[in-house]
Parts: structure tokens; C-alpha cells; sequence
């Protein structure tokens, strides 16, 4: 039998590891790509959604934490600090118990899913709620790390970066090509620019013929990069994006022109649509972020833009368990039946 390795031993040889970088894992990566069936028959493509919610800490975060809090510790780190929505402090939180390090955590007050909270808190992360959003939390980490004996493992650390590309790779070893167009949720601009260095890179290595379009998503009110200035008050369900200033601004809009891709914004009442979509016809749960690039598939679709016949990938960047209250929100309660079958056929529509 074998076992997936972890991305740092499966792509060791295209990551900046040595032999004694000591390699601190939870064997992430090696994430499904499931066919979407539903999304597929509706655009007339062929479409497959990459389901990083399956990373052990439920969102793509773990690929560049294990690559940041590998590094922290081939350095001598005996602390990591970062800025988060929620899901980056959860995988940093993990991590650092693996490394046997401090973790502190800067969050933005009442704007994080519960359950993000409780997966930083049951690591035994440091937290602290900011009074401000996320950009002010980035500001206060980066200060911090500057400042004080701590390592920042936010993805304005390049070797999140170099991580967090991994997930191109194993697309490209899946289909054994580069897909036409790839599609993904845009807060902080770090995956965007992650996902295209490594098809840039197996491109330029013989390893895919071609490299895919880029396009990212942004929600309509947290959309700095589509309406060309910063957004002060940034405002989204989608709390994972809620970032009116992203860190990776640049290497977003180079992603966009190098791959002649797009970068425009969805409604949060298209996202909650796609996320309803996903869970109830392609049986993926994921957070309301991660609906964020099936909903701006569906919405270029709608505009003409998408060819039929393409192959197109969609990264879906976190489990739906994370933030449970939009599926919960809004539904009927379930009804309360006897022990009696007769009783529970007829509530069935068995009887
Ligand atoms: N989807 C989810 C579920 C996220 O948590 C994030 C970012 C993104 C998409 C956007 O990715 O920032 O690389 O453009 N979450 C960060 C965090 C900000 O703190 O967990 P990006």
C-alpha cells in the first residue's frame, strides 16, 4: 500500500527544501479533483472542481504552512505569527503543535467563522482579536515580526507561495495536461499567484504544453482589485475574502494579463447560489469563499465567455463545516417523529 506522502516529499525536487530541512507535515495535498457533472452539463464544458477542503486542516492553507513552518524551523523560529481570516490561523495553529512551536494569532473582531476559532483554540494558538479588519491585522503582524523574535507565516512569506503551487502541479499530473481556463477565489492574491508559478514552471520544464487562463473571483463588496483602489470597509459573508487591500495585488494582475485570464467580482447573493449548488447537486460542501469561483464560472458563463468543449478547473479552498451557518440559515427545522416506522414513511412521503 502507499500512502501520499505530503507535498514536500512528493515535489521536493521543485520546493526549496533541503536534506535537513526538517519537514514538519499532516501529509497535505493529494487533493480529490472531482468531476462536477451538474456544472459540466450547464456550461457544455468539462469541468472539475479541486477540493482543498480535504486538506487536514480543511482548506488549502496547509500547502503553504507546511512549507513556512517547515522553513521557520530549519531557521530556529520558537514562534510563527500571522493575520488571518480564519482558515490560514487554523493550519498555523496545527502546524506549530506538529513543530513544537508558539502560535499567535491575529484575527478580525467577530468576522471569523466559528469554527475556524475552534480549530485555532484547540491548537493551543494564541489569539488575539484586532480591533479592524484583515488588512489592519497584516499590518499589525508584519510590525509585530519586524519588531520582535517571530516568524511571519502569512503568504508575503514566498515559501507559502512556492506551497501553495503545488496544487497546479498535481492538476496537471491528474489530466496530464495544463486545463484551458482555472478558476479560484481572490482575497489576499496569494493563491492566484501560487497556482500560476506552478503552471508556469511545469509549463517551462516540459511538463504540460501550455498553461491555463487565470480567472479569479472577488466578492462584489471587498473588491479592490476589480474596482481599482483599495476598499476601506470591505464587506462579504464570504469572511475568508473580506480583504480590502490584498497583500499579493501585483502578482494578481500579472497572473491575470501573463494567462490573458480575468479578474471580476460575484454578488454574495451568487455566491450563497453556488454554494447551495455545490452542496445540493454536486455533493460538495464547501465554505461560502471557496463558491466564490463556481459562482463567477456560472456568471461568465452567462455573459458568453465561456467556450464549450473547455476543460476547466475549479479550486474549492475550504470545507463547508468550517462556517456552517449559511447552510443551516434559512432551512426548515427537521421534524420531530415518534420510534414508530409508519409514522416516519408518512413524514417521508414513503407511506
Ligand atoms: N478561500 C478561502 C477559504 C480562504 O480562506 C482564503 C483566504 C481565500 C479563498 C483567498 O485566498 O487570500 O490567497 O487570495 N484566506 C486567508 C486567511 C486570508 O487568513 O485564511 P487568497
Amino acid at each position: 500500500t502507499h500512502q501520499w506522502r505530503g507535498l514536500i516529499e512528493e515535489y521536493r525536487d521543485r520546493l526549496p527544501v533541503t536534506a535537513t530541512t526538517p519537514v514538519v507535515s499532516l501529509l497535505e495535498g493529494g487533493t480529490p479533483l472531482v468531476p462536477a457533472q451538474v456544472l459540466s452539463e450547464r456550461t457544455g464544458c468539462e469541468v472539475y472542481l479541486k477540493v482543498e477542503g480535504a486538506n487536514p486542516t480543511g482548506s488549502f492553507k496547509d500547502r503553504g504552512m507546511t512549507m513556512a513552518i517547515s522553513k521557520a524551523k530549519e531557521a530556529g523560529a520558537q514562534a510563527v505569527i500571522c493575520a488571518s481570516t480564519g482558515n490560514t490561523s487554523a493550519s498555523a495553529a496545527a502546524y506549530a503543535v506538529r513543530a513544537g512551536m508558539v502560535c499567535a494569532v491575529l484575527v478580525p473582531q467577530g468576522k471569523i467563522a466559528l469554527g475556524k476559532m475552534g480549530q485555532a483554540l484547540i491548537h493551543g494558538a494564541k489569539i488575539l482579536q484586532v480591533d479592524g479588519n484583515f488588512d489592519d491585522c497584516l499590518t499589525l503582524a508584519r510590525d509585530l515580526s519586524d519588531k520582535f523574535p517571530v516568524a511571519l507565516v502569512n503568504s508575503v512569506n514566498p515559501v507559502r507561495i512556492e506551497g501553495q503551487k503545488t496544487a497546479s502541479f498535481e492538476i496537471v499530473d491528474m489530466l496530464g495536461d495544463a486545463p484551458d481556463v482555472h478558476v479560484l477565489p481572490v482575497g489576499n492574491a496569494g493563491n492566484i499567484t501560487a497556482y500560476w508559478k506552478g503552471y508556469k514552471e511545469y509549463a517551462a520544464d516540459g511538463l504540460a504544453t501550455r498553461t491555463p487562463r487565470m480567472w479569479g473571483f472577488q466578492a462584489s463588496g471587498s473588491a479592490p482589485i476589480v474596482d481599482g483602489a483599495p476598499v476601506l470597509k470591505p464587506q462579504t459573508i464570504a469572511t475568508a475574502i473580506r480583504i480590502g487591500n490584498p497583500a499579493s495585488w501585483d502578482y494578481a494582475l500579472a497572473a491575470r494579463d501573463e494567462s490573458g485570464g480575468l479578474i471580476d467580482k460575484v454578488t454574495d447573493r451568487q455566491i450563497l447560489s453556488a454554494y447551495r449548488l455545490l452542496a445540493s447537486q454536486e455533493g460538495v460542501f464547501v465554505e461560502p469563499a471557496s463558491a466564490s469561483s463556481v459562482a463567477g464560472l456560472l456568471q461568465a458563463h452567462e455573459r458568453g465567455l465561456v467556450d464549450p468543449g473547455q476543460r476547466i478547473v475549479c479550486t474549492v479552498t475550504g470545507n463547508g463545516l468550517k462556517d456552517p451557518d449559511w447552510a443551516v440559515a434559512g432551512a426548515p427545522q427537521p421534524t420531530v417523529v415518534p420510534v414508530d416506522a409508519t409514522a416516519a414513511a408518512e413524514r417521508l412521503g414513503l407511506a
